[in-house]
């Protein structure tokens, strides 16, 4: 039986409880964060506990860690609809009997994209206010349900249908709408489509809190989904409502698009910190590129000793910040969909690049202004939106996914009778090279606009290894946030030596080049921190929480190891050990 290490010292109780008490409750042997959930056989963590639990599911039932991801993913499309989902994209990092794969299931822009279709014509050099994210158009040719087929394919155990009958089960029957379902429909709402509104407000108003969620519409096409391995979704009834609703709708989505949707094996990025082997995500994701680049910088700085100053003070702030800002700063230039533009890999994590930046970084003294890193000017704000789930076993196979349909319930738009949410994935293009995207995140030419092309992404989901197995899990949502996050709570395992339940809970700064300010969790910093790091020149904002990132390690035990994992406290997911 599955259950969370502080579950175990309690008598049973209801799932929903059981998994809240997972997440929430304080370990009186630690106050500093929950006790992490331990598992011999395997853990596993995501954003919603019935998506875990799923997962859990089909661990029990005989499957392997790709048959469970399979399972949270589908779950999470019925449970976090405003996070991600069928009419999505993601990025999966898979270690599975030794063989180290990513799969990029990024959405491809449709054949009638073009590098101006959301520039307003009437003003040039601005775009069409709202067009790449609230219209029909910003919906990229959904890759979840095809490469989540083909991760299967290429691994599971378990037939499809068995991996998609939680998901299933859950649309069909309902699922009591959680705290941050309510506040999600309470935001986007209003700016639904009539087919979102039917779906998320069945009557008429926000529902409650407990309130049960049925998404009929989703479960008949889970079910041609699951009946079909997924190729309904491409090629048969549920491609024609998709293709009908969105051509309805303003869109430029052909039945030809959806048929041509191919997911890809790209080539992982990898690094070493500290005797660990590092796996991430590679273009047209900048997370691997930038996770590695900056735990390069990080080790050169320290020359490989432990750190000695403690992870928020303002040495270390300081640091990481800088680290931070030259890292995005690359990011915006000369990233993109590899098969439209080389990305010059050496570029980010070579030898030559990773010195000349931890030397740059050592000689900072004081904060860097963001203009003379590079010349680039942009500005922009702030939104979250995502999900990240992963799952590592005993035998060492682990697999990381981040997965999503961009800004919260995507284009805000459901497709017709299919009960799917669409994305607006295409706001992750330049869609005009140098204007930033909802993210603040600003790109060149590169990254623009074209049929056929992915978004780059930020998503970062990374497994660590050692001697070949994995013995490690990261990853969060969170826009540009996402690889900060990232970044910081593997720090905080391997540097800091937090379990992870404690490198969850530490909070998190974020700088992203520009705007030219260093973001803070409340709370992080101590008066005298503050003030250190104000006469160096930051820009200090406070900000609420960032990131909803989940964790597993392997901790030395003397035994052979045993698996931990916590959920992200700033979220309402859980961990699970088997
Ligand atoms: N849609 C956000 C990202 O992929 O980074």
């Amino acid at each position: 039986m599955l259950e969370s290490a502080s579950v175990a010292r309690r008598p049973r109780a209801s799932l929903a409880l059981v998994l809240c008490v997972a997440v929430f409750a304080a370990d009186p042997s630690n106050a500093a964060a929950p006790a992490p959930v331990e598992g011999k056989r395997a853990v596993l963590a995501s954003a919603h506990p019935l998506a875990t639990e799923a997962g859990r599911e089909i661990l029990a039932a005989g499957g392997n860690a790709v048959d469970a991801a399979v399972a949270v993913s589908f779950a999470l499309s019925v449970v976090e609809p405003w996070s991600s989902g069928l009419g999505g994209g993601a990025f999966a990092v898979v270690h599975m009997g030794g063989e180290t794969r990513t799969f990029d299931m990024r959405e491809m822009a449709p054949a009638a994209a073009t590098r101006d279709m959301f520039a307003d014509p009437a003003k040039p050099g601005a775009p069409i206010p709202g067009a790449s994210t609230s219209t029909a158009k910003a919906a990229g040719i959904p890759g979840l349900v095809r490469g989540m087929a083909g991760l299967h394919a290429s691994y599971g155990r378990l037939p499809f249908e068995a991996v998609v009958a939680p998901a299933l089960r859950l649309a069909h029957d309902g699922f009591p709408v959680s705290r941050r379902l309510r506040d999600a429909i309470a935001q986007v709402g209003p700016q639904m489509n009539a087919d979102a509104q039917r779906v998320f407000m069945p009557r008429g108003v926000v529902p409650a809190v407990g309130e049960r969620l049925v998404q009929a519409d989703l479960a008949a096409t889970l079910e041609r989904i699951a009946k079909t391995r997924g190729e309904d979704f491409y090629l048969g009834e549920t491609a024609s409502e998709l293709v009908r609703s969105v051509t309805a709708a303003g869109g430029i989505w052909t039945a030809k698009d959806l048929a041509g949707y191919f997911w890809k094996e790209r080539e992982p990025v990898r690094g070493a910190f500290r005797g660990f082997d590092v796996v991430s995500m590679g273009p047209p994701s900048s997370g691997g590129l930038l996770l590695v680049q900056m735990l390069g910088v990080v080790e050169r700085m320290d020359s490989g000793r432990k750190a000695t100053e403690g992870w928020n003070g303002a040495d270390r702030l300081h640091r990481l910040a800088e680290t931070m800002k030259r890292a995005f700063a690359m990011r915006a230039i000369g990233l993109a969909d590899p098969d439209y533009v080389p990305v010059d890999h050496e570029r980010f994590i070579g030898k030559a690049a990773m010195d000349g930046l931890a030397k740059a970084v050592g000689a900072a003294r004081r904060a860097t202004p963001a203009a003379a890193i590079s010349k680039l000017k942009v500005t922009g704000g702030e939104r979250t939106h995502t999900t990240h789930f992963e799952i590592v076993t005993a035998e060492g196979d682990g697999v990381a996914v981040t997965q999503t349909v961009n800004l919260w319930f995507g284009n805000a738009q459901v497709a017709g009778r299919t009960g799917v949410v669409l994305n607006n994935e295409m706001d992750d293009f330049a869609t005009l090279p140098g204007v930033p995207n909802a993210f603040g995140l600003v790109g060149d030419e590169g990254n623009a606009v074209a049929a056929g092309k992915r978004p780059l992404s930020s998503m970062t989901p990374t497994l660590v290894l050692k001697d070949g197995k994995v013995v490690g899990a990261f990853g969060s949502p969170g826009g540009s946030r996402i690889i900060s996050t990232t970044f910081q709570v593997l720090l905080h395992v391997i540097v800091d030596g937090m379990d992870p339940s404690e490198a969850l809970a530490a909070p998190r700064i974020h700088h992203q080049w520009m705007p030219d300010v260093l973001e803070v969790e409340r709370f992080l910093l101590s008066p005298e921190t503050r003030r250190e790091l104000e006469k160096r020149g930051h820009h200090i904002e406070e900000r609420g929480r960032m990131g909803n990132a989940m964790a597993i390690w392997r901790r030395d035990d003397g035994q052979g190891g045993v698996l931990e994992g916590a959920a992200d406290p700033r979220g309402e997911g859980s961990a699970l050990g088997l």
